[in-house]
């Protein structure tokens, strides 16, 4: 929902205003998380020494030892998206600051907000603080669950609060713990580690947080649990270049370096590809050019007034399989743009190595490597269920009948929020599969939670190597789309459309009667990249539809059997970047009340592309345009004429492909229509009002 994002060198000399510059490219690369306020943190001086705590900065809570205070941090914190911040730094503040000051070791942090608790405001902005003097800093990625307690009980400890958000109980809960365990002792007696240590036990919920603070000047502090966090090693010679073969965990040393931490790799790969996948539970200690991992554990925390030292844990750093070309728009005026024409290379992607031809004898099969372990177990279901959230359920939905017909396996659609709500029955004879673009999703993951509860074999389909859901599930398939940025999804609904029908084939291939089925579907499969490049060739009629309805109120979108998904997905689309409403309905229930919709004026798109239901579909149309409907039908190529009954009609041309891939071929014109009635109308593509890339709160 958020993206935080910390930046530290050690040993090499980094001026102001690159430090500035590091954490604000960071979070521009994190902005399609959260858009709506934003802020820094930045040491205030190279140079200063520490200095008596004395008031207004002395601590708030019962604290009294004169502990010495490095030199309060500037801290900037803005309403609005990562520009304005930026500018407000360099316009209203930046002229007191030196940008030229160089620093040696220099930590800072960032943030970018997508607003759950509390109003996008400055106030509401993070990074939060401990209180007056900024003792303690913190970035959160996540929700916390328990805070109203928490504040309840800071605030009998004397603490004052100014936001409405749930992350200001954390540095507070910081300045608590450090304000006990150093009462009296004149020194810091415990590490900045341990301090986090005791904070996360007393948190609940799901979090990513990066801590930063005046006694632990130099040291960054970051920890997990269900939210994402990497950590960027980039160690250097002493000339500053970067050192291209470094395998080793940084360990405390003198060797020039800077180290990231980031909610995703998108801000870390332009700067190293040595990364550390944090795990849940891990708190990363940032210190003197070392980097150590201590595990959390809840029976290991405070004992008789001294915090435990947890021993550290040791873990490899991996090498980031990712290409900085991939984050970037290209030629591209906006990222849905690209990643809509991307679309043949991500489905080839998707397929790669997963596509087995067969030689003159063998038979045309698909491998599935994350799953060969559990597709007898999945064979031997009693249900299969589908469970996701928005476009990753309206995939699902694109895929229901192929799975159904193809492994003979009843499929159960659910809406993971709604499968909460009801407590729906889940057994442990069932099959749920997780679709999740993210792998983030709050309502996903509880979802994933409760059905491992309840003993049901868990499949994940995401496109995030290492997400929560890909960890939590027993078995899955990544979608391999490559990074997808826009807000709304496009290239990502495609290819989980193809892992699932790859998911049927694979469940599928133990039948001999389904064979010839199967292996025309996987010759579909390797032909449908340059049927999707085709139908992208329609770009600059569906913008010439989007400036002819580009001032409506209103599009309904009709659809059944494997395009009814491709009906809910394109109203989705044109409702969530166009800002237009949009429906997108089963075409067999217009009869039952959305007739009475229809009128010359409305604009209604009907999908009738040749399959099983397409004489159904002309039945519909007929019906229609007796009502004077104003029809825009999407048909295959070559039956414009068949299905357009008169004037008031307008026909969309796609190429015919197998029924089941039909979907991925039919949803291609409709994000273009969204992308192009976006722009007409003036909104923001990328970033639509409201919304954000990963939803982590429920
Ligand atoms: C729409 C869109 C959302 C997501 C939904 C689930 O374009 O992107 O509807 O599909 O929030 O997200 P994931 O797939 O990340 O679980």
């Amino acid at each position: 929902m958020c993206g935080i994002f910390a930046y530290l060198n050690y040993n090499v000399s980094r001026e102001r205003s690159y430090i500035l510059q590091v954490l604000f490219h960071g979070l521009r690369r994190l902005e399609y998380r959260g858009y709506d306020s934003a802020g820094i943190a930045i040491d205030s001086s190279s140079s200063s020494p520490a200095l008596p705590a004395a008031d207004p900065e002395a601590p708030q809570s019962s604290a009294s030892a004169p502990l010495c205070l490095h030199p309060q941090p500037h801290v900037f914190r803005q309403e609005g998206n990562i520009e304005s911040l930026v500018k407000s730094v360099y316009q209203e503040v930046a002229p007191d600051l030196d940008l030229q000051e160089s620093f040696n070791i220099h930590a800072g942090i960032a943030h970018t907000r997508w607003a759950t608790h509390g109003e996008p405001a400055p106030r509401n902005s993070h990074p939060q603080t401990s209180g007056a003097g900024d003792e303690f800093l913190v970035v959160h990625n996540g929700v916390i669950t328990n805070y109203e307690v928490l504040k309840e009980t800071l605030i009998r400890h004397g603490f004052t609060f100014e936001s409405e958000t749930d992350t200001e109980v954390i540095p507070k809960l910081a300045k608590y713990v450090f304000d006990r365990t150093t009462e009296g002792e004149g020194e810091v007696t415990v590490t900045f580690s341990q301090v986090v240590l005791e904070v996360m036990r007393h948190l609940e919920g799901a979090y990513a947080l990066i801590f930063k603070s005046r006694h632990y000047p130099n040291e960054l502090v970051a920890c997990k649990r269900g939210s994402p966090l990497l950590l960027g090693v980039k160690e250097l010679t002493e000339d500053g270049k970067s050192v291209s073969a470094f395998d080793a965990f940084p360990s405390a040393n003198e060797n020039p370096k800077e180290l990231f931490l980031s909610s995703d790799a998108n801000a870390i790969v332009e700067h190293t590809r040595k990364v550390l996948d944090i795990e849940d539970g891990e708190i990363v200690h940032l210190k003197d050019g070392g980097v150590s991992i201590l595990k959390f554990d809840k029976d290991n925390g405070e004992l008789g007034g001294v915090l435990s030292r947890p021993a550290s844990v040791q873990r490899a750093l991996s090498v980031l399989d990712m290409e900085v070309e991939q984050i970037n728009k290209g030629n591209y005026e906006h990222y849905m743009q690209k990643e809509i024409h991307e679309q043949p290379q991500s489905l080839k992607t998707t397929m790669r190595g997963r596509l087995i031809r067969g030689g003159s004898c063998k038979a045309k099969t698909v491998l599935l490597g994350g799953l060969k372990d559990h597709l007898k177990t999945i064979r031997r279901s009693r249900r299969i269920l589908f469970i996701g959230c928005g476009t990753s359920y309206n995939a699902a939905l694109a895929a229901r009948p192929i799975l159904e017909e193809l492994s003979g396996i009843p499929v159960t659609m659910e809406i993971a929020s709604d499968l909460l709500d009801r407590r729906g029955p889940i057994y442990r004879e069932d099959t749920a599969v997780f679709v999740s673009q993210s792998g983030e999703t709050a309502d996903t993951l509880l979802a994933l939670e409760y059905a491992l509860e309840n003993g049901a074999l868990c499949v994940g389909i995401t496109n995030t190597v290492g997400s929560a859901i890909a960890r939590r599930t027993h078995c899955g398939v990544h979608i391999n789309a490559g990074c997808e940025i826009g807000v709304a999804s496009t290239k990502a609904y495609t290819s989980q459309i193809v892992v699932m029908a790859m998911l049927a084939l694979a469940i599928g291939s133990d039948t001999i009667s389904s064979q010839e089925r199967r292996e025309a579907i996987i010759d579909g499969l390797i032909e449908l990249p340059n049927k999707i490049r085709e139908v992208l060739k329609l770009d600059q009629k569906m913008k010439k539809l989007a400036q002819e309805l580009m001032a409506e109120q209103s599009l309904l979108v009709f659809g059944r059997g494997y395009n009814y998904a491709t009906a809910l997905e394109g109203a989705l689309k044109v409702k969530e970047v166009a800002l237009m409403h949009s429906e997108g309905m089963l075409a067999g229930e217009m009869k039952h009340g959305p007739l009475a919709l229809v009128d010359e004026n409305l604009p209604i798109v009907v999908i009738a592309t040749r399959d099983a239901c397409f004489s159904k579909q002309q039945s519909v149309i007929q019906q229609l345009h007796a009502r004077r409907g104003r029809l825009i039908v999407m048909c295959s190529e070559g039956d414009a004429t068949v299905v357009c009954p008169g004037d008031n009609c307008r026909a969309i041309e796609v190429p015919l492909v197998e029924d089941c891939l039909q979907p991925v071929v039919n949803i291609v014109p409709l994000q273009l229509l969204a992308y192009h009635l976006t722009v007409l109308r003036g909104f923001n593509v990328d970033q639509p009002r409201n919304l954000a890339k990963s939803v982590t709160t429920q």
